[in-house]
């Protein structure tokens, strides 16, 4: 760069720097990063404490401003909703950013000041209820909690029914009605495990999605849970020990029938990001194709273990139309323990949780050092922060 002096046109973070250095080069505008040292910066994957400026010659700062008034594409990774792995844009900005805030996860304890969150709970949570109130509040953001099924009208979801029974609202009105109180809305809406076609149409979350007129993320729907994910990918990155770890996702025995939300999102998860991904279950258990698509499906649960980095395990019910919901098998030699444990290459061991231990996992197991269900949790609130974060960039004033 020439230097007829250099002038700020830029102040923020390492990553939103880059894209915008990349803009004004792209239009003939000579531009450089600087951090607090007032030393050039590199590389967006350099960390540096606080913002950092981009800089200009003082003969562009007039271009450069007028370019940049327009700021639409200097924040590509703002969102309006949260449903799945491609919400988040380049993968590599996402996972800087969970780093970031896990450095200083209140660095944005402004961005939510005047905003309120509503979480709707139409099934049960913990780790999902807390992590997302702590991220809403290390924004700064004020928050609702609705239990639906407590102490709220019964919701009827369907159209056309003659509502003559218990009744009393139906969501169309309830969702406008909601995102009348605030800024955000987190929903989390289990799957029936009835209807596949009305489960896989994710009724629900795309009913707040289509009439609350707020940004609306979920909490876990009826076909993925993409906070969950987020937090493993981001806990199998900080553990990870090469470049391409082999990610065994294994199906693991449960008394009650469970959705396929959690398995699904992980598999699609970790082939996004192009981890080796072996899924392991029993015959019938086949996941639905455009979740496990680049994943191997091994039906030898000990065969699928052999060498595995990381092992996942969790139960789901049969996605298959012809046993939809049911429960096919409840066979404990698929219990992860010490016996498949053994054949990995000193496998870290995951789970979402809640986890019914001696059918899912054995005591030695979930207690034992490489054990990461904790750490797993925790992340939840660095998933959360970001999403969270992203969707509140995006709002406009
Ligand atoms: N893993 C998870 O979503 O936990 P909760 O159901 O407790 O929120």
């Amino acid at each position: 760069m020439a230097d007829d002096g250099l002038k700020c046109v830029f102040k923020g973070q390492t990553f939103e720097a880059e894209i915008v250095r990349s803009r004004l080069e792209d239009s003939g505008i000579p531009a450089m990063i600087q951090n607090n040292s007032l030393s050039a910066v590199f590389s967006s994957y350099t960390y540096t404490a606080g913002d950092v400026t981009v800089m200009v010659n003082a003969s562009d700062e007039t271009a450069a401003r007028a370019l940049l008034a327009d700021r639409s594409d200097t924040r590509p990774n703002v969102m309006r909703t949260f449903t799945k792995v491609q919400d988040l844009g380049d993968m590599d900005l996402a996972l800087s950013e969970a780093f970031e805030i896990k450095k200083e996860r209140f660095k944005f304890s402004e961005l939510g000041k005047n905003r309120t969150l509503l979480m709707v709970f139409f099934n049960s949570s913990l780790r999902t209820r807390l992590s997302t109130q702590k991220a809403a509040m290390n924004l700064g953001m004020n928050v609702i909690v609705l239990d639906v099924n407590q102490g709220a009208w019964k919701l009827e979801t369907e159209r056309g029914v003659v509502m003559d029974g218990d009744k009393s609202e139906h969501l169309l009105e309830a969702i406008p009605v909601m995102g009348c109180y605030c800024d955000v809305i987190g929903v989390r809406s289990f799957a029936h495990l009835t209807d596949k076609a009305e489960d896989y149409e994710e009724r629900i979350l795309n009913q707040f999605i289509k009439y609350s007129g707020k940004p609306v993320f979920s909490m876990e729907a009826a076909t993925g849970h993409p906070l969950q994910s987020f937090a493993d990918w981001i806990t199998i990155e900080e553990h990870k020990t090469v470049k391409r770890p082999k990610v065994v996702m294994s199906w693991a025995p449960h008394p009650k029938s469970l959705p396929q939300a959690v398995p699904n999102s992980f598999a699609q998860w970790m082939t996004y990001v192009g981890y080796d991904v072996v899924i392991t279950h029993p015959e019938g258990y086949e996941l639905e194709p455009e979740f496990t698509k680049g994943a191997r499906i091994e039906y030898d649960q000990m065969k699928a273990f052999e060498g595995a980095d990381f092992v996942y395990a969790k139960n789901w019910s049969a996605a298959s139309a012809e046993h939809y919901g049911q429960i096919l098998s409840i066979d404990r030699s698929w219990t992860v323990g010490e016996r498949q444990m053994s054949v990995t290459d000193n496998a870290y061991f995951m789970h979402c949780l809640p986890v019914r231990r001696n059918m899912i996992v054995t005591d030695d197991v979930i207690e034992g050092p490489r054990s990461l269900v904790i750490p797993e949790a925790a992340n939840r609130e660095i998933s959360a922060t970001v999403v969270l974060k992203r969707i509140l960039e995006g709002l406009s004033d």
